[in-house]
């Protein structure tokens, strides 16, 4: 039966223990990670979120019943033991920090007893994920989350001690609110005080932080939940967590200032890294062209080249005709790989098919001088050796270009570069490159609607120099917006606000709004506006994206507590799950599709 910890106080946590404590009687509580009997000599493992600490019982020396007791023990029972601290008496353990030490207790409770769990609790574990996730609570328990969800913590600690010294508030934004613009589908909120009425769960606190602004507080900082309903991946979950920043009286200069600054002091608290001041800004156009990416990763070259000029008149169709289609050709080198397999190659093809490539054509240098490659027979031997020359290929180099619209070419380039350095184990983790990315285009257009749509959201101020185009050319305009990027990963970004009124409503207009769209969507921002507004600009990171990599993970669900799966479904609670009947006709709802 579980006994009580009546009388009994933890007075350290098993990690803390060490050397310094030898000759003290300490009582630890946590849970028996293992229990290895060798006949009158018994070992437990104690575990708890600090570490592992080891308790040894001995015939002889330790009491017949808590040997007794201590030899019952088994995984994840939870207890409490008093003992003295000891010195090895065998083996030194180097692989964790308490392995000079051990435990004799002389007392031992049993204060919960466990079923025997569906996987061991163990660091880098090899069960399914999907198991794992079942039993989240039983998966956290494993060393590498409990680190992974502490570094997060003193993340949010020191994020908190940092905007406060630089004189930022911090303050709550509603959840249950109208719907916000950041482009992807918003959660619903039935009201059962207005039937037919929905709130908006936050996709970010977007339009509260410019009122804000508005309302005087001039610097804002909240640690926001936010909520998207769009397809998962990742990096991506339904519900995340922003480092949500805006402030007033400012320009771009002084938003990335103090951010640089903030940055520079979590990875120097949290990892001991120094990050170099001023961290490099690179423009959109600049990232695009070289990298085929508007969050590229600096850690490897391979970038790309433009060898639309060089190709435009050759014998090779599919260049030629993406050419006078408008497009370009661009390629990569991938150097000292000429010898890939053509497998290897096809293989690299369907994956640029992803990104929209419909090929992905291909000189392989070989290192006899010879030359391999899918279109060699279309061009004449000036024209390859003008081609590989570009390239800067050298034997042994394997030259891979796409050809087609710029933002395929871009898109599946951009990727491809990333999926080869993967393969090639180009990336290193404990190499940390920042980048900004700035003067991000204003517009997209959107294939789909038909229209341009912000590249950020309608409240970005375009540049100033690039205003006088926003009529005749509107995709040339060029906003002040900026991202901050992390080895590859946007871990955020912002912009400054546009305050002044006729701009504003220009960038209604240029996005298709009429004035009343504007207004039944915004008019509570709109109208705020007319009683005083000051320049204002902001930025929010993810900051669970931003702690991903700072613990060197490769997905966020790593650093959530109980995350979601690729379909927004959680596999321990099984929501989403039907309302029942009652709930929905308070609601004034019906569900119209059958339950599954
Ligand atoms: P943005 O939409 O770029 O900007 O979001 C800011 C940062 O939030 C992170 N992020 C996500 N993380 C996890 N899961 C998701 N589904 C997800 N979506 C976004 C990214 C991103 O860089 N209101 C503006 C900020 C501003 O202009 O101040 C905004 O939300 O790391
Ligand atoms: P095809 O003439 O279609 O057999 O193509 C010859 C080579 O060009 C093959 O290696 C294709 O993968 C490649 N290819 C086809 N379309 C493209 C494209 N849009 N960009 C780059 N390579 C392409």
């Amino acid at each position: 039966m579980a006994e009580s910890m009546q009388g009994l106080k933890r007075t350290h946590r098993c990690g803390e223990l060490s050397a310094a404590n030898v000759g003290e009687t300490v009582t630890i509580m946590g849970w028996v990670q293992k229990n290895r009997n060798k006949g009158g000599l018994v070992f437990v493992d104690v575990r708890d979120r600090s570490g592992i600490i080891q308790v040894v019982c001995e015939e002889g020396t330790t009491d017949a019943e808590l040997l007794a007791k201590a030899a019952s023990l088994r995984a994840e029972y939870v207890v409490a033991v008093t003992g003295k601290v000891a010195k090895r008496s065998g083996a030194v353990n180097d692989k964790i920090a308490t392995g000079e030490i051990e435990v004799l207790p002389s007392e031992l409770r049993i204060l919960s007893e466990a079923l025997t769990p569906p996987f061991q609790v163990e660091e880098n574990s090899k069960t399914k994920e999907e198991v794992r996730l079942k039993y989240r609570y039983l998966d956290l328990r494993r060393p590498d989350l409990q680190r992974n969800l502490m570094m997060k913590s003193r993340v949010m600690t020191l994020t908190r001690q940092f905007f406060s010294e630089e004189g930022f508030l911090e303050i709550e934004t509603p959840m249950l609110g109208k719907t916000t613009p950041e482009g992807a589908r918003d959660y619903l909120v039935p009201s059962r005080v207005h039937p037919g009425c929905f709130y908006g769960l936050p996709q970010s606190p977007q339009l509260y932080k410019q009122l804000l602004m508005c309302s005087g507080f001039d610097r804002y900082i909240q640690i926001a939940r936010c909520f998207r309903d769009e397809d998962l991946r990742a990096d991506r979950q339904p519900e995340f967590t922003q480092i949500d920043m805006e402030l007033s009286f400012v320009d771009v200069d002084d938003v990335i200032d103090v951010n640089e600054r903030y940055l520079a002091k979590i990875f120097k608290e949290v990892l001991g890294v120094t990050v170099e001041l001023p961290i490099q800004r690179m423009t959109w156009q600049e990232a695009m062209d070289r990298f085929g990416s508007d969050k590229p990763d600096l850690r490897f070259g391979m970038e790309l080249t433009d060898v639309t000029d060089l190709v435009r008149n050759c014998g090779f169709g599919v260049f030629t005709g993406a050419i006078e289609n408008g497009g370009s050709v661009r390629g990569i080198n991938a150097k000292g790989q000429g010898a890939m397999p053509r497998k290897k190659i096809d293989k690299l093809t369907a994956f640029v098919k992803d990104y929209g490539a419909k090929g992905l054509a291909y000189i392989a240098l070989q290192e006899d001088g010879s030359v391999k490659s899918s279109f060699s027979k279309f061009m004449s031997e000036d024209e390859m050796s003008s081609l590989i020359s570009a390239m800067d290929g050298a034997p042994g180099d394997l030259l891979l270009f796409a050809a087609d619209k710029n933002k395929v070419v871009w898109d599946s380039l951009g990727a491809l570069r990333v999926e080869l350095a993967k393969q090639l184990e180009l990336l290193d983790k404990n190499e940390y490159r920042f980048v900004w990315i700035t003067e991000f285009p204003l517009l997209e257009w959107s294939e789909e609607q038909n229209r341009f749509v912000a590249m950020h959201h309608p409240f970005t101020m375009p540049m100033e120099e690039d205003l006088q185009f926003i009529d005749s050319d509107p995709g040339r305009v060029r906003a002040k917006a900026y991202d901050i990027v992390l080895n590859g990963n946007e871990i955020g970004g912002g912009s400054v606000r546009i305050h002044q009124d006729e701009i504003q409503e220009k960038m209604f207009e240029v996005l298709g709004f009429t004035k009343e769209q504007a207004y039944s969507q915004f008019g509570f921002l709109l109208d705020a506006f007319k009683y005083g507004v000051p320049p204002h600009a902001g930025l929010a990171y993810g900051l669970d994206r931003l702690v991903m990599l700072m613990a060197k993970q490769d997905s966020i669900r790593d650093v959530i507590a109980f995350p979601k799966i690729k379909d927004a479904s959680c596999l321990m609670t099984e929501a989403p799950t039907p309302a029942d009947s009652k709930q929905l006709e308070e609601l004034g709802l019906e569900v119209a599709v059958e339950e599954k």
